[in-house]
């Protein structure tokens, strides 16, 4: 039996938004009656990518209470916790195969206040994660290789979301289990139904016209 302990969140992703205009971005997501804002931190080594560090955590804090879900897809994540902690991150999710030291990492999120995050591309079983789950309130699928938005979901990786659901129900554990990557209101409703409790969506919701019907419909 998959747990309906956790409302469902959508979690719109600033990778796919006008780069221009943050702020703008932040507004249309909270209009959308999303309930998180979900930053994807690259470093160009990790992904193939490069995105923004934890200035523009620091100065969207200013302007919005809503809730940060920071992602890091970068090397060696621990050499930045304490700073996007302090730029205002409400979670922060490292990758498990960036960081030796998982456990102790997601236990330093958690003595700053924040939601720990612990993400696996999808290469990584789920199975690696057993014993740092009861110190992850979130673990995050990557449902692509992850470096870019835009791309086509791999359906496999959502099984991993039902691995992780009867998990979480037979020890009793509490940690949203979230999808990033090709997430659109199709895929949207095949990973609820597995047990996801956190909708990452870049493309999806931002080329979306009607993004409140969106959101309703996938948190409803
Ligand atoms: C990909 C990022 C995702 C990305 C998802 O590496 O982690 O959060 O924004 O974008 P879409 O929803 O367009 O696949
Ligand atoms: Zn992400």
């Amino acid at each position: 039996m998959i747990s309906k302990m956790n409302k469902i969140i959508v979690s719109p992703s600033l990778l796919s938004a006008d780069f221009a205009d943050f702020q703008g971005a932040v507004s249309q997501i909270e209009a959308s009656g999303a309930g998180w804002v979900h930053m994807d931190v690259m470093d160009g080594s990790f992904v193939p990518n490069l995105t923004f560090g934890p200035q523009l955590v620091r100065d969207l804090r200013r302007k919005t209470k809503a809730f940060f879900d920071v992602h890091l897809m970068v090397v060696q994540p621990e050499r930045f916790i304490h700073e996007f902690a302090e730029a205002g991150a409400d979670a922060i999710t490292f990758h498990h195969e960036a960081e030796i030291h998982s456990q102790k990492y997601l236990e330093e999120i958690r003595s700053f206040g924040l939601k720990s995050g612990i993400a696996i591309v999808p290469s990584t079983p789920c199975s690696a994660l057993e014993e740092i789950l009861p110190f992850a309130d979130i673990v995050l699928i990557m449902t692509v290789n992850p470096g870019f938005g835009g791309q086509t979901i791999i359906p496999h990786c959502l099984e991993k979301a039902g691995k992780l659901a009867k998990i979480r129900e037979k020890e009793g554990y509490s940690f949203r289990i979230s999808v990033d990557g090709g997430i659109n209101e199709q895929t949207a409703e095949t990973a609820k139904g597995k047990g996801a409790d956190v909708l990452v969506m870049g493309s999806a919701f931002f080329h979306d016209t009607d993004k409140s019907g969106l959101v309703r419909r996938l948190q409803g």
